[in-house]
């Protein structure tokens, strides 16, 4: 476990660094990131909720061992996670484009739509974060695993709408 949240901790500080160098790097302060660095963020930092989803459902599993403490301090990490997200989809990373020759590992499958009704996508995000919230803060396993089931279909619906499968 604790190997777990050393490796959550690295993966949070990489990704500090990056937004420092995001958001720090141009010469000017009118200078936006480069589309392709902030795409590269938000890819980085789904792939890190991802992780720590992973590792709280595998707990959950039928033959996993849920240790709460463990499992809410990921859910915490994916709730803050969840918060900084949508601030990484400024107009010029929106990139998807039919029939495109695309590189998973750095091109973008958000779905173009999501720009036309942002202020839905920021309302999706913003609540995933608060029930992954309130799953860190359960008191008892029978709290916590039905948020996390809440969860779960939060990051379903919200791809359904706006992510491309390629
Ligand atoms: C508010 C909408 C939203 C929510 C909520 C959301 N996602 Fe995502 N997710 C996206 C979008 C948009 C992308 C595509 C990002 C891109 O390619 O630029 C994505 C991409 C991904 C990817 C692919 C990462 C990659 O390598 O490109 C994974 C895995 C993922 N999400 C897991 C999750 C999990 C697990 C949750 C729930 C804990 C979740 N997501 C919640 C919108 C969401």
């Amino acid at each position: 476990m604790r190997l777990h949240v050393r490796l959550n901790g690295a993966l949070a500080g990489a990704f500090v660094g990056l937004m420092i160098a995001v958001l720090a790097d141009p010469a000017s302060a009118q200078d936006q990131p480069a589309a392709k660095d902030t795409i590269f963020a938000r890819k980085i930092l789904m792939g890190a909720i991802d992780m720590n989803m992973d590792e709280i459902e595998t707990m959950l599993a039928p033959e996993g061992q849920l240790m709460l403490a463990d499992a809410q301090e990921h859910a915490e990490t994916i709730s803050t996670m969840l918060m900084a997200f949508p601030h990484l989809f400024p107009p010029p990373t929106n990139q998807w484009k039919p029939g495109a020759d695309r590189d998973p590992a750095t091109d973008t499958f958000a779905n173009p739509g999501l720009w036309s009704n942002f202020a839905d996508f920021y309302q999706r995000a913003t609540e995933a974060s608060k029930i992954a919230w309130s799953a860190s803060r359960a008191k008892r396993a029978e709290e916590f695993r039905p948020l996390i089931g809440q969860l779960r279909q939060r990051c379903n619906a919200c791809h359904a709408l706006n992510l491309k499968t390629q």
